[in-house]
């Protein structure tokens, strides 16, 4: 499934591109919420999310934040779907996929490259998502680490093990060229930025995303 990030559309017609990309095929939108301290960049908000008005597509929202607790009923209010924490960012991360589930919304957790997967293992009941960063997180168009695709698929089998139904989702460099690879370590949503918004023809872009998935998996999921 391929979840677009809106990071680096154009913001000067910001509902045109959403509707766009949805049209040519993306399955759903990703918001990179980013506070100037987590990570060093600052990029919208809430306002700048119901400014969009609604959306036919469910809408994650990426939480690149110092204080993940203050932005979760903002986000839920506005109808997202999955609330996305940083493990890095939350002292108290239990508590905090508890707040996500009791605003109405599925709770998910991203980790940094450097993190460890395993890091997870004690709350994976908790959990919808797990969102593993490809890239350090805090610009579109970076590079992806290849590197960290063992620990995807690390993950991939701790989710096996556990029996839970949870998202493995990768974000961060994730292009044409690289997604069948990314794809083998086992994730099943796919964050792409610059990958779709920089070519010329998303619906041709989205195409070649969703047939390299399949040539991984043997099936678009
Ligand atoms: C990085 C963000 C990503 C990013 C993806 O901090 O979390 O979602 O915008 O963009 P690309 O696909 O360009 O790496
Ligand atoms: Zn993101």
């Amino acid at each position: 499934m391929i979840s677009a990030s809106i990071l680096s559309a154009d913001f000067s017609r910001l509902r045109e591109e959403v509707l766009s990309v949805l049209d040519a095929g993306a399955e759903r939108i990703h918001l990179d919420i980013m506070d100037g301290h987590f990570v060093p960049n600052l990029s919208f908000g809430p306002p700048v999310v119901r400014s969009l008005g609604r959306i036919p597509a469910p809408m994650d929202v990426h939480l690149m934040v110092e204080n993940p607790g203050s932005y979760i009923s903002p986000f839920a209010e506005l109808g997202c779907e999955v609330i996305t924490v940083h493990v890095e960012a939350s002292i108290h991360l239990h508590r905090l996929l508890t707040l996500i589930r009791e605003a109405g919304c599925k709770a998910g957790v991203s980790l940094n490259p450097a993190t460890p997967g395993e890091t997870l293992h004690p709350v994976l009941p908790f959990l919808d998502e797990i969102l593993v960063m490809t890239v350090d997180p805090g610009f579109g168009g970076q590079k992806l680490i290849p590197e960290v695709l063992e620990k995807v698929s690390k993950i991939r089998e701790m989710i096996d093990l556990s029996g839970q139904d949870i998202v493995l989702e990768v974000d961060g460099g994730i292009k044409v060229e690289n997604i069948e690879k990314v794809a083998r370590s086992g994730a099943t949503r796919f964050v792409v930025g610059s990958g779709i918004f920089h070519t010329s023809d998303y619906r041709t872009t989205i195409e070649k995303l969703k047939e390299n998935v399949d040539n991984a998996h043997g099936l678009y999921i």
